[in-house]
């Protein structure tokens, strides 16, 4: 009589049931900075059998340049739902997509939700799946300014407490987050995502050379991102720096590409007519390559962006963000990120341009693996198999418990 292997077969029955019935997953997509840490994972979790996922827009962001260039660049199809939330008051912003997230959770009851980062709609949808008992995971979870006038803050905080699954991209997160009482089960450290969206593309983006454009020399000009209100929202704030960025054009050329938020304030400061056209190159935002392809080559960065600080130190490019504090703190301790305020901008930049500017190491785990870590992290936690990821995950993240 022929030898049964008990486990073989069991193992081949829980494979069938995984096709069968595949886990649902609904993986949340909101604002600009949604976009490079959701695509790897939708690429990931779309070659996986025990699972289905449905990638979910809730049109926080919704000009072409802050939305479909990054769906195209990024290989992300067409969003399965589209909520078209659009702007508003913070409440207004919440509320509309817990409104229609809450409809489409409900009908369609997935296994999982899957919300990144920190912006109105994370927020809004780790509430829905938490009042609707769906289980909640939060990928890029534990960071923390300490600031609770920024509302990112406001939003990290109440997403993590919600959560069901804590990934976290650096030490720092685990402990904010053990700090804050969370159970150490819920916890995993599986690196940082949007250093998967770098490397994926990183063959355009070095080959594109979008500086020429602009007739700029390789590090012979800075980029600049602005966009937090704290910087932006008052006049007085905007003026400082934008006096600043004038003065840094003397000594180097810059590119602007401007946020929209940004642009409205400049216009209604009457500010705009202040950034010299000859030094000061102001376009549109730019899409994911071709804003990357600028960073590479540039000398520095002048920023307030989280995801800025975190490419900038992957690749070792001086950042300069002008910002009180960071919910990045790794970028600046073991990176080429640096806290400036806007009085010293100038004299920052002199220091990068005399080459005084440390060089910066990666963290842990920013590898380009932290997608593969992701789908065996939830397989695990959703009773399946998911061998394919299992083996491309690289190095295993690291369970606190
Ligand atoms: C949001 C996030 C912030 C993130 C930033 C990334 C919150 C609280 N803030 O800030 O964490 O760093 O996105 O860019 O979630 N607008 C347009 N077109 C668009 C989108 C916005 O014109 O496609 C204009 C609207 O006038 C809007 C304003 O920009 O009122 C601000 O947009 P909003 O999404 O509310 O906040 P952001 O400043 O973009
Ligand atoms: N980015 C971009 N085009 C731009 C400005 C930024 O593609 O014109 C990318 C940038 O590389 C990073 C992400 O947008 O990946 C960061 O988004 P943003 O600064 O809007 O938000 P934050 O990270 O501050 O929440």
């Amino acid at each position: 009589m022929r030898d049964i292997n008990y486990c073989e077969a069991y193992r081949k029955y829980c494979g069938l049931l995984e096709r069968i019935m595949p886990r649902l997953i609904h993986l949340i997509a909101a604002a600009r900075p949604n976009f490079m840490k959701v695509a790897p994972l939708y690429h990931a979790l779309r070659n996986e059998n025990w699972c289905r996922v449905k990638l979910v827009h809730t049109g926080q962001h919704y000009d072409p340049n802050m939305s479909d260039a990054f769906f195209r660049d990024l290989g992300l199809p067409e969003p399965d739902h589209h909520l078209g939330v659009g702007s508003g008051s913070h409440a207004e912003q919440c509320g509309g997509v817990m409104i229609a997230y809450e409809r489409v959770a409900a009908a369609s009851r997935p296994d999982w939700i899957i919300v990144v980062g920190d912006v109105n709609s994370t927020l809004a949808c780790s509430l829905v799946g938490a009042k609707q008992l769906i289980p909640v995971a939060h990928l890029e979870a534990g960071l923390r300014s300490g600031d609770r006038t920024m509302p990112e803050e406001i939003n990290r905080i109440v997403t993590d407490q919600l959560s069901d699954v804590l990934w976290t991209p650096s030490p720092d997160g685990d402990a904010n987050l053990l700090a804050e009482g969370i159970s150490p089960q819920r916890i995993e450290r599986v690196g940082n995502i949007m250093i998967d969206s770098f490397e994926m593309m990183r063959r355009d983006i070095e080959a594109r050379e979008v500086r020429r454009q602009f007739g700029m020399e390789h590090k012979g000009y800075g980029v600049v991102t602005l966009h937090r209100p704290s910087n932006v929202d008052s006049r007085a704030a905007l003026e400082m720096l934008v006096e600043q960025l004038a003065a840094i054009g003397e000594e180097m050329p810059l590119i602007f590409p401007l946020h929209p938020r940004t642009r409205a304030r400049l216009r209604d400061f009457g500010l705009a007519a202040q950034l010299p056209p000859t030094t000061i190159r102001v376009v549109e935002p730019l899409g994911y390559v071709d804003f990357m392809s600028l960073v590479v080559d540039a000398a520095f960065i002048v920023t307030d962006s989280g995801g800025v600080q975190e490419e900038t130190t992957h690749i070792g490019i001086p950042c300069l963000t002008i910002r009180e504090n960071t919910e990045r703190p790794i970028t600046v301790s073991q990176g080429t990120n640096r806290l400036i305020k806007p009085g010293n901008m100038l004299s920052a930049v002199r220091q990068v341009l005399a080459g005084r500017w440390p060089q910066g190491k990666g963290p842990d785990l920013w590898d380009g693996r932290t997608a593969g870590r992701v789908v065996a992290s939830l397989a695990r936690r959703s009773g399946c198999s998911a061998p394919s990821e299992i083996q491309a995950a690289g190095p295993a993240g690291t369970t606190v418990a």
